[in-house]
């Protein structure tokens, strides 16, 4: 496969539909970083290494010097949100950077004005912005969009471009028949059906442009059969759901290692204050929703209560989110963790992360963005379970149970670089160790 992975010459564009917190977060670290006042702290492709072969080899590259990524310095980024504040605004009100740090960059970030927004308050409620396209029909507005990524492409003079939604959660909904078949999306295009989200309009018009498409938020999106099915015919890459932060990351850490260890779980009490907007926007019970059935699968996914009933089969798993202003970007969340031992005795562990939403989640859409490109290149199309590692509801083949566990997802992440680079996978065996110990002593 090695040979097939196109190289990563040219620029390369990052186009995101919401430039809130999140987005203005990696813009402005990138444009920190490409001027070598920080570093990516948090990127696993810009810091972490990978071994290659066996233990005693010493090869351990870091990961953007083994596959070929986009360079940091080569990527141009754009998007769109229906409040018309450049990234500087946006970024200087969304209070996640310093504004001493925000204006070290801020000719970059000034640079950067959002396109006018598709948006439909049946989605979301809780916004006011009127950065919006208006007047058009569903069919109308995916032409728009699909247009802006031709005029971002060529104003720039990229070579590729990917999309990562960084927008609001929308509201939840179930996928319906409008969405089950691509020949039924097209008929709900043209008969301007009001069940398209606005995220399924992005999404659908970077498919047809043959843009990769991650989705940072637990909307759908591009999990139903018939975007599925457009990937798969665009030949086009696509990953979701929902960007694995905070409250979910820790749970993803812990909850496999309890599982390991065979130890019961009676209750797991989760709740969280944050003040962001992305927390305004859950303040919706409507939206909340879709958040809350993000966030409750991965508990009930990693210690599967009906295989082992006798540690998991009474679990309660509550997950709440309050709004609550003063607090801003800096995410409080608890964790009340009832659990038993030995002969059933009873303990308890308290988590209580004092994280910063945005800076987790920052490293996370640039790693998605340069992998999506790498998947592209490597014609690895529709949906990249491998990256589930950043992934609170990873998006799998249909009737595949997702893996929850971050280790796996890491294994899994890392064989798949191996993988695309003909190297050996590995297994962690290590029985040929000890086999040559063997054969050295006889
Ligand atoms: N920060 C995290 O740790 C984290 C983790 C997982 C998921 N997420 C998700 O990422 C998304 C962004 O989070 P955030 O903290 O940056 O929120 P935010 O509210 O600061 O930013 C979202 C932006 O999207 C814009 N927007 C909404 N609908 C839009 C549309 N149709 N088109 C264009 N722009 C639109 C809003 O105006 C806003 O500026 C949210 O959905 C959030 O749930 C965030």
């Amino acid at each position: 496969m090695e040979n097939q992975v196109k190289p990563a010459n040219g620029k390369l564009g990052i186009l995101i539909p919401g430039l809130g917190a999140v987005a203005t977060t990696v813009i402005a670290g990138v444009a920190s970083i490409n001027k070598g006042l920080s570093k990516p702290i948090g990127s696993v492709s810009q810091l972490s290494r990978i071994r290659l072969g066996k233990r005693t080899d010493n090869r351990n590259p870091i990961i953007k010097d083994f596959v070929p990524l986009a360079n940091l310095q080569d990527i141009v980024f754009g998007g769109w949100d229906v409040y018309s504040d450049n990234v500087y605004e946006a970024a200087s009100k969304a209070e996640v950077l310093e504004q001493h740090q925000l204006d070290q960059v801020r000719e970059t970030l000034e640079s950067i004005q959002p396109m006018k927004a598709v948006f439909d308050t049946n989605f979301i409620k809780n916004l006011d912005g009127t950065h919006i396209k208006t007047g058009l029909t569903r069919r109308q507005l995916a032409d728009a969009v699909r247009e802006d990524i031709r005029a971002f492409k060529e104003k720039n003079g990229l070579d590729r471009i990917v999309m990562v939604w960084c927008g609001s959660t929308e509201k939840y909904v179930e996928t319906n028949e409008a969405f089950s078949t691509l020949a039924k999306l097209e008929e709900a295009f043209d008969n301007d059906d009001t069940r398209i989200p606005p995220s399924m309009i992005y999404c659908y018009a970077a498919l047809m442009e043959g843009v990769p498409y991650v989705n940072g938020a637990p909307n759908l999106t591009c999990d139903v059969p018939a975007i599925v099915e457009l990937a798969q015919k665009n030949e086009v890459a696509i990953a979701g759901k929902d960007f694995k932060t905070g409250q979910t990351l820790m749970k993803t850490i812990v909850a496999p290692g309890l599982q390991a260890r065979a130890l019961g779980v009676e209750g797991w009490f989760s709740t969280n204050i944050l003040g962001n907007r992305d927390g305004l926007v859950l303040d919706d019970p409507d939206n909340f929703k879709t958040k809350e059935v993000s966030k409750l699968s991965v508990l009930e996914d990693i210690l599967d209560a009906d295989k082992n009933p006798e540690l998991y089969g009474d679990l309660y798993h509550k997950v709440r989110i309050n709004y609550y202003p003063p607090h801003k970007d800096n995410k409080e969340s608890w964790d009340n963790i009832d659990i038993f031992g030995w002969l059933g005795y009873k303990m308890q562990i308290k988590i209580n992360f004092l994280c910063r939403d945005s800076i987790l989640a920052a490293p996370i859409v640039l790693d998605l963005a340069l992998f999506i490109d790498l998947a592209q290149r490597a014609n690895m199309h529709g949906v990249q379970e491998w990256l589930s590692f950043y992934l609170k509801a990873p998006q799998t083949a249909p009737g595949l149970p997702a893996e929850h566990d971050i280790f796996k997802q890491l294994m899994k992440l890392q064989n798949t670089l191996r993988h695309i680079m003909g190297e050996d996978l590995i297994t962690h065996l290590g029985l040929d160790y000890y086999q040559e110990l063997v054969d050295s002593i006889q």
